[in-house]
């Protein structure tokens, strides 16, 4: 794991900084004078200068090098960025605004800024429609294929995603465990907190009282969760509190499941209609059977939705679920067929899973 460098001898900017990259759930370097800072210097992902050490660093001229940060002391010294310009600074930063930009800044440093997973939400059309299935099915069919994946329980009132895969027992941290989450979570420490079934990582409710989410827990945990996994598939509930909204508003695509019947169609209407709102990619998913011959493309005309898949009645399965044993292991039944078929329009043919 790359390390930040923090380059001061002054204890309350060491300390500050330390909590700080505490938080961001860094490991550090510290050097207390120059002439220590330089085994680190071309090698740390960021750079921080501490207050006392900025003239001793200008006069010494170091090599060149991005990402080095200033920590200033004195709001009112304007020849702090003259200095921070000859030794090349990046930034000029201030305590105690500088806080959440530097925590940012140390995790980005080691975890890396980028390159977000897929977030994938499924939605029903109408209730018992299977979208908490399907969510299921999905993050196991991608764990099959080796992409890093998190199944997120979106549903306050759905008794638990855990109980698909019979794993309420299983030790880890629920969502009511994270509600006071904020900013930037470490991404590494998320995923080890979280339990682990049918070898994917997943983020349940529970069977307390059902609690609405605020939106800033919501964007910090699938935040990490993105940094962290290849897919993220989010359970969601029909009716769209303001913790689903803020999923569908970053979701890259969502997933309407409806069965294949005239009332469940006029149903799903609706609830495409919300879910359209905030997320752009909207497809579509007809599960059978069909009682009256409805076909899935009655279904797609009806809702003018893109139908990327019909789904057979997969036999046996209700039981399953009762018995807590989550739904598409054997890779021949209709969902996980179905799932791959999702996956590889969802990942392209140029994504392949990372290793
Ligand atoms: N692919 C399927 N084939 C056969 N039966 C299914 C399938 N998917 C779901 N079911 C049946 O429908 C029931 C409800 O499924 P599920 O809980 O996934 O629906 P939901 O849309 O999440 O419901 P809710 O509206 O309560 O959230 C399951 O217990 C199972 O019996
Ligand atoms: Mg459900």
């Amino acid at each position: 794991m790359p390390r930040p460098l923090l380059v001061t001898a002054d204890p309350d900017a060491l300390d500050d900084l330390l909590r700080l990259a505490a938080a961001a759930g860094v490991e550090v370097d510290v050097a207390d004078d120059v002439p220590s800072s330089r085994r680190h210097w071309a090698t740390a992902p960021i750079v921080v200068i501490g207050p006392d050490l900025i003239d001793p660093f200008a006069r010494s001229r170091p090599d060149r090098r991005p990402k080095v940060v200033v920590l200033g002391r004195d709001l009112d010294d304007g020849s702090i960025w003259q200095r921070a310009v000859e030794m090349g600074a990046e930034q000029v930063v201030f305590l105690p605004d500088a806080e959440p930009w530097l925590i940012e800044a140390f995790a980005d440093a080691v975890e890396g800024g980028g390159s977000d997973g897929l977030l994938v939400a499924v939605v029903g059309g109408r209730g018992g429609a299977g979208a908490t299935t399907l969510s299921a099915a999905l993050a196991i069919t991608a764990v099959r294929r080796d992409l890093r994946t998190l199944l997120v329980d979106g549903d306050p009132f759905g008794g638990g995603i855990d109980l698909v895969f019979g794993g309420e027992l299983a030790a880890g941290l629920r969502w009511p465990e994270l509600g006071a989450t904020r900013g930037r979570v470490p991404a590494a420490a998320l995923a080890e907190a979280l339990p682990t079934m049918a070898d994917l990582s997943v983020l349940s409710w529970d069977r307390g009282d059902p609690a609405q989410l605020p939106v800033e827990a919501v964007q910090a945990v699938l935040g990490a969760a993105r940094r962290n996994c290849d897919l993220v598939v989010v359970d969601l509930p029909r009716s769209l509190d303001e913790a689903s909204r803020e999923v569908l508003a970053t979701a890259t695509t969502a997933v309407l499941l409806v069965p294949a019947e005239v009332r469940a169609t006029a149903a799903a209407a609706r609830v495409a209609s919300g879910v359209s709102l905030l997320c752009r990619d909207l497809r579509l998913v007809v599960r059978g059977p069909a009682p009256g011959g409805l076909l899935g493309a009655d279904v797609e005309r009806a809702l003018g939705l893109p139908l990327v898949g019909e789904l057979r009645p997969e036999p046996g399965l209700d039981l399953a679920l009762e018995r807590g044993e989550p739904p598409a292991r054997r890779a021949r039944s209709p969902l996980a067929v179905l799932c791959d078929r999702l996956l590889d329009d969802l990942l392209g043919t140029e994504l392949r899973p990372v290793a």
